[in-house]
């Protein structure tokens, strides 16, 4: 097929939450988006408000810590739109298990789901990107790379030691890959979405955002901007980052 004359962004993790806000903001900077989830469903609904915005979308089951999928569903996206230019890195897990519970297999999901994720999309895309002389990469960590969390959070020391390889992957790959493909990552805190709206905020809201300057929790929206920003905005002047979004929460 003959390559897309609009730009083509994936979105790991885009059926819901931040991700789903991802690929909206990108739909609304005319970029054709490509799904990539678990949840079908969900993932059909936000295909449809995509579509809705008059940009096309396609959707791709996977589990994202998958190396080999990876590869296919890159495979598949170019042979349907003939260009990859932005990947978004959103796609990630809770893991509220302290030092003494957790197992080995849920230390290894954790790094795989929310760290080796990373590695097996942004291989995947390094080809075609570099053959085009064109790439913005924008991968989600976490304001616990930094902090470490507070101990009764959703995600404890495996998700912080992941999303803070998320950090250093970005500043070495940045090196690597510039100067045509941008790599960035985001650090929000506290968001409104499934993952953190029964487990941590609750009826605990009050509470949390006294500690945030900004006196509210984040929303799927006010992170995807920033993203968008780092994957659309030329010239940007902006690599090997990791810039936090958080209204500046202090009792991190
Ligand atoms: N919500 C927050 O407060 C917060 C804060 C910091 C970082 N983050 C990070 O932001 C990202 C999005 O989180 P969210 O709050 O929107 O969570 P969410 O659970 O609402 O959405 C995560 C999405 O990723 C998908 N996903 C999870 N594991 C997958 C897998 N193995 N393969 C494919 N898809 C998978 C889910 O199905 C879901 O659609 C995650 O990486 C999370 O760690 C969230």
């Amino acid at each position: 097929m003959a390559e897309l004359d609009q730009k083509v962004a994936i979105v790991t993790g885009g059926a819901r939450g931040i991700g789903r806000g991802c690929a909206l903001a990108l739909a609304e900077h005319g970029h054709a988006v490509a799904l990539v989830d678990v949840l079908v469903p969900e993932m059909a609904k936000t295909k449809l408000e995509i579509e809705g915005l008059g940009v096309p979308c396609l959707t791709f089951e996977a589990d994202v810590s998958d190396h080999a999928r990876a590869k296919t569903v890159v495979a598949e996206l170019l042979a349907a739109w003939g260009r990859i230019d932005v990947l978004i890195n959103n796609a990630g897990r809770s893991m509220p298990i302290g030092i003494d519970e957790i197992t080995e297999d849920q230390w290894d999901s954790a790094i795989d789901v929310n760290l080796k994720s990373c590695f097996n999309y942004i291989q995947a895309v390094v080809p075609t990107m570099r053959a085009r002389g064109f790439g913005r990469i924008v991968s989600m960590s976490s304001l616990n790379a930094h902090s470490g969390g507070v101990t009764a959070a959703v995600s404890r020391f495996a998700y912080a030691a992941a999303k803070a390889g998320i950090v250093g992957m970005t500043r070495a790959l940045a090196k690597e890959l510039g100067p045509d493909i941008a790599v960035n990552c985001v650090c929000p805190g506290l968001i409104k979405t499934e993952i953190t709206k029964n487990a941590v905020i609750r009826e605990r809201e009050p509470q949390l955002i006294e500690g945030i300057a900004l006196k509210r929790c984040g929303t799927p929206q006010d992170v995807a901007g920033l993203v968008a920003y780092l994957a659309t905005t030329e010239p940007n002047f902006i690599t090997g980052q990791d810039i936090t979004i958080d209204g500046f929460q202090w009792n991190r």
